[in-house]
């Protein structure tokens, strides 16, 4: 029998492998001799950034929690290392399977090789060539080393090989993440407009970046051109822990608080979020994630970096990439209102199946 140990860590994985999952059991029902655990590292651990999404996803609980909580990138990733290396050997599996780009990508598929366990890289080749993103060392590090790299899209596919990656490790299967946004739309379009909003008519924010927020003036900037935008369309603001222990320690709390159009709440699970984004006028965002949902829903997303390792939602999609610079953001918001953002394409293969094609491919070719 064939034995996968599928892991999450961190927010944007749940999406990731709750398709995953499903996919996996539901071949174990139809008789593949395979078995498959999941892992969730701990890495992020308030009921608001984990549990109520594995809840939202009706993803089964983890069968094994590592509990490596908060710390610097190096602790953090040595914990998750330590734990996993432990829970390998004990559970032996034949394949351990990564998502995204967060530390507990990295730690656990480095653990899972030096072990001489195969990895698979679900999401692999994203890249934003900006080294100070911790994600982007991730991803270059759990791409150099996982035996399969699942791909979402064309780019991600020729940045791969453009690293002399063979063809043989590379997959192009599309976007987990989409098959949980397809699975989830119905739910979540019939859930109300939170706060009293009024559908089609506000905006939604998300800053989390520690480029974005963990510096006064940065922060400080965009809090005050997300304010002007407020008097023009109400935002809805959930908001990370890090950007709200920043906003107090930096005093800028009448930024977000002052003005009364802008609605901060506490971090949202999947299914509110999703309606809310689908509802929305346009989203400001500096989330990796959020670029390609906003992509297929057809919102405008104004994405709050200088540079993306998602370029596919610029080039078909409604991403328009605008920096830390109020003058663009400016501009760009004149642009969505007027209606000047439109999707042309949803990318190939974002069609709600890739987590079939991975795991049929996983359980039938290897
Ligand atoms: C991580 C990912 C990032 C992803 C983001 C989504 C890395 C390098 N970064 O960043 O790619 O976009 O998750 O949210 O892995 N905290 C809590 N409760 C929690 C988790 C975190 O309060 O459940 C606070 C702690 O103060 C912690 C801080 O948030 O120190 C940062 O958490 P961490 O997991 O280190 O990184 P994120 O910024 O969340």
């Amino acid at each position: 029998m064939k034995k996968f140990l599928v892991v999450a860590g961190a927010r944007p994985n749940f999406m990731k492998v709750a398709p995953l999952m499903r996919e996996f059991r539901r071949r174990m029902e139809q008789g593949a001799d395979v078995s498959v655990l999941l892992a969730h590292t701990g890495q992020h651990y308030d009921e608001k950034m984990s549990a109520n999404f594995f809840r939202d996803l009706d993803i089964p609980l983890p069968d094994v929690n590592l509990e490596v909580g908060s710390g610097s990138h190096a602790v953090q990733t040595a914990k998750v290392m330590m734990a996993f290396e432990e829970l390998c050997e004990q559970e032996k599996p034949d394949w351990v399977v990564v998502v995204g780009d967060v530390n507990s990508t990295m730690a656990a598929a480095i653990t899972a090789r030096k072990l001489g366990i195969r990895v698979a890289h679900v999401e692999a080749g994203l890249r934003s060539g900006d080294m100070s993103m911790p994600e982007e060392i991730n991803r270059l590090c759990t791409d150099a080393i996982s035996d399969l790299l699942y791909t979402t899209d064309r780019i991600a596919g020729e940045n791969l090989r453009r690293e002399g990656v063979a063809e043989s490790r590379i997959r192009f299967v599309g976007n987990v993440m989409i098959d949980t946004l397809y699975g989830s739309l119905e739910r979540a379009r019939a859930l109300p407009p939170v706060n009293g909003l009024t559908a089609g008519n506000y905006a939604v924010v998300t800053l989390h970046r520690p480029a974005n927020v963990d510096s006064a003036e940065r922060l400080s900037a965009l809090l005050g051109v997300i304010s002007e935008i407020s008097h023009q369309v109400p935002v809805l603001f959930p908001m990370h822990p890090r950007t709200k222990k920043n906003i107090e320690s930096f005093g800028l709390q009448s930024l977000v608080e002052g003005n009364g159009h802008i609605h901060v709440t506490e971090p949202m699970s999947y299914l509110p979020f999703l309606s809310s984004v689908a509802g929305s006028r346009l989203v400001l965002t500096d989330s990796g994630g959020i670029q390609e949902e906003t992509t297929v829903l057809g919102v405008p997303c104004l994405t709050m970096r200088p540079n993306t390792e998602r370029p596919i939602t610029c080039e078909c999609g409604t991403n328009i990439l605008v920096g830390d610079d109020v003058g663009r953001i400016r501009s760009a918001f004149s642009d969505v209102m007027r209606g000047a953002v439109s999707r042309r394409a949803i990318p190939d293969l974002w069609d709600g199946r890739a987590a079939q094609r991975i795991v049929a491919d996983l359980i039938e070719n290897h």
